[in-house]
């Protein structure tokens, strides 16, 4: 019997990340975050200072690179490693997060992990999130969430989170950042990020992590059920 899977799009820090981490753990299916997928390529790019507008040139970094995700008991819920080194730490520091979203518009990037993405989905049971998993990855998947919030409780769950880790970045910088982000993601000609026909979207905007998850995991057994 192949098991569900479950799509999830949603704009930067929507909480959906650990909420799909979460419902994976709950409902036992695997957790795939694609977001860290391109931002291993990002850094992979900055390590080499590729020249961030040569397409060729990121395309071929994406192409030749041994990318391996495994899940882990650490925070994140899963380890990546990239050419033999566990990259995991690295890949939300604020350069990345300021440059990833001009490698993921590069279309030979997205061919090459859209690929290695699919094949991870091809037995069924795993939860994927990122920007284009509904309407690109898996738009046949069981399950397609849409999870938003306002982009001012967005900025400011980035927020919280980055000054646990000690950098030091005001709000009103995080809210631009993550203003432009929103806009490249959703602009971008290849697979931008958007509310598809069919996607259910899900606003968790004055909403606890545990007030989603609960939500979500109860539509999400009711259809395991059904099947099993
Ligand atoms: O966690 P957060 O929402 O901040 O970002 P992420 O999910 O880790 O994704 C980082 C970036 O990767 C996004 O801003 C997109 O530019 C890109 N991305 C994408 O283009 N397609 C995906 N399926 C996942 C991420």
């Amino acid at each position: 019997m192949k098991l569900p899977n479950i799509a999830i799009d949603g704009p930067a820090a929507s909480g959906k990340t650990t909420v799909a981490r979460l419902l994976a753990r709950r409902l036992g299916l695997v957790f795939l975050d694609t977001g860290a997928m391109y931002r291993a390529v990002a850094w992979l790019a900055l390590k080499n200072s590729a020249d961030l507008s040569n397409d060729g040139a990121l395309t071929d970094l994406a192409e030749n690179c041994d990318m391996r995700i495994k899940p882990d008991d650490g925070e994140l819920g899963y380890a990546l490693e990239l050419n033999g080194l566990d990259i995991t730490a690295r890949l939300h520091e604020p350069r990345i997060d300021q440059n990833v979203s001009a490698v993921a518009k590069v279309s030979g990037v997205r061919r090459n992990l859209v690929q290695r993405q699919q094949k991870m989905a091809e037995n069924g049971g795993v939860i994927m999130v990122g920007r284009d998993i509904t309407t690109v990855v898996m738009p046949e998947a069981e399950f397609r969430y849409y999870l938003d919030a306002s982009v001012e409780e967005r900025a400011r769950r980035r927020y919280l989170e980055l000054q646990q880790q000690g950098e030091s970045i005001t709000e009103a910088e995080v809210l631009e950042q993550l203003k432009e982000r929103d806009y490249i993601d959703s602009h971008r000609s290849d697979s931008p990020l958007y509310l598809a026909e069919g996607v259910r979207r899900f606003d968790s905007t004055g909403k606890t992590i545990d007030e989603v998850v609960e939500g979500l995991s109860q539509e999400c057994l009711q259809l395991l059920k059904g099947i099993g």
